[in-house]
């Protein structure tokens, strides 16, 4: 297939055109570069021997979008470019609904225009708020529910999809809902690479231990779970790129607007992962534990057994799989990409 991926020089985005290479599928990525560098794609390359075509461009520009569907013919799309930090979006929600919702809008209308009807969207985990634990592990059916403007812009995004799905019959959605992606190639030259102090906990943990940070605080040790701390579905950044390698082979078959979620299912706590990173690296981690971040829940797995049926992917790789391939990501490129 010719892709087009939107927002294909990032975090999820690089790991994913490694994936779709070694399938066999041709690379077009469009991304405005607000959130990762060009570098991505170079180190892609460098991994599966193929470099994406790179569009330096935005999807709210309706003109690139245009001249993009018109140079080339297109057999998907997946659709990664938007923000994502949650606590930004409650400071900043304009931006997020001007960017993920707005941007997302003008990307459709041109797909429609151009005839370009299958599609695969970033959703995430977060559609379902703060989860009733009696809906645990999450199935695309449990309540939906937005707890930030980020998690609004996925919720719409979704809506937008399924309402024009029910119009439309040429349309094919899939709805992925990642879970709590981390971890970065095995070779070590992608991964993740935030700007400025990190909001999610495997990137602090790894600039903690390459000493760009002083500790990690566990925020909060009295949730009601088996040591106290919050539970989350970690899935290694592979695993979810194959993952998105195995929806694209089938979303021409399944009609309309189909939810998956992307997890492994396992239950991890934030303690369980710390210990998993000092096994990995071989030393103990600074930290200390500190009171509850607002907003989070308690505990948030998934239910997998969707993507299995349907795609037949499952997630093959482990809480330790992830923390040594983060560290050797991070530890090769201590600063990202920055300075490579
Ligand atoms: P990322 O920031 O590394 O990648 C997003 C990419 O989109 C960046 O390269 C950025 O430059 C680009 N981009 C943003 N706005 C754009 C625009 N208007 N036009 C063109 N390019 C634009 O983030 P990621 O972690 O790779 O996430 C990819 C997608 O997956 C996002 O939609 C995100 O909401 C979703 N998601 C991420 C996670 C996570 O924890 N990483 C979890 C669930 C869902
Ligand atoms: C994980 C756990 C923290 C940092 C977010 C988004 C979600 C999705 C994935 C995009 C929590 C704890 C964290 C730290 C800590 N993204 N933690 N110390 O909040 O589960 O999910 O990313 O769609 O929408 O909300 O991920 O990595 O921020 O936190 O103790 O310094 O680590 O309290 O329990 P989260 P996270």
């Amino acid at each position: 297939m010719h892709l087009l991926v939107t927002g294909g020089a990032g975090y999820i985005g690089s790991h994913t055109c490694v994936a779709a290479h070694a399938a066999g599928h041709t690379v077009t990525v469009l991304d405005n570069l607000c959130n990762s560098s060009a570098e991505s794609l170079a180190r892609v390359e460098r991994i599966s021997g193929r470099r994406p075509r790179l569009i330096v461009g935005d999807i709210a520009d309706r003109a690139v979008v245009r001249s993009v569907l018109d140079s080339e013919k297109f057999d998907a799309v997946i659709h990664f470019a938007g923000l994502k930090a949650v606590g930004e979006s409650v400071a900043k929600p304009w931006e997020y609904y001007q960017n993920n919702v707005a941007g997302t809008l003008v990307l459709l209308d041109e797909l429609r225009r151009h005839e370009v009807f299958d599609f695969v969207f970033s959703s995430s985990a977060t559609v379902y708020g703060n989860p009733d634990p009696a809906n645990l592990p999450l199935r695309e059916t449990a309540p939906l529910a937005a707890v930030s403007p980020y998690g609004a812009t996925k919720l719409w995004l979704e809506e937008v999809m399924r309402s024009m799905a029910a119009a439309d019959p040429r349309w094919h959605f899939l709805l992925l809902r990642y879970f709590n992606p981390v971890g970065a190639h095995e070779s070590g030259l992608i991964g993740e690479d935030p700007s400025g102090i990190p909001n999610n906990l495997m990137p602090y943990i790894t600039q903690v231990a390459v000493g760009r940070l002083k500790e990690l605080t566990i925020f909060g040790n009295d949730y009601p779970t088996p040591d106290g701390t919050c539970q989350r579905d970690y899935i290694h950044v592979c695993d979810l790129a194959e993952g998105h390698v195995a929806a694209l082979a089938k979303v021409r078959e399944l009609p309309g607007c189909t939810a998956v979620n992307l997890g492994t299912g396992n239950a991890v706590s934030v303690a369980q992962l710390v210990a998993s990173f000092e096994k990995a690296v071989g030393r103990p981690l600074p930290h200390r534990y500190g009171p509850r971040r607002p907003g989070d829940a308690a505990a948030c797995w998934a239910d997998p057994s969707k993507a299995r049926e349907l795609f037949g992917w499952t997630a093959k790789r482990n809480a330790d799989d992830m923390c040594r391939d983060a560290w050797n990501w991070q530890s090769r490129n201590p600063n990202g990409y920055r300075g490579a």
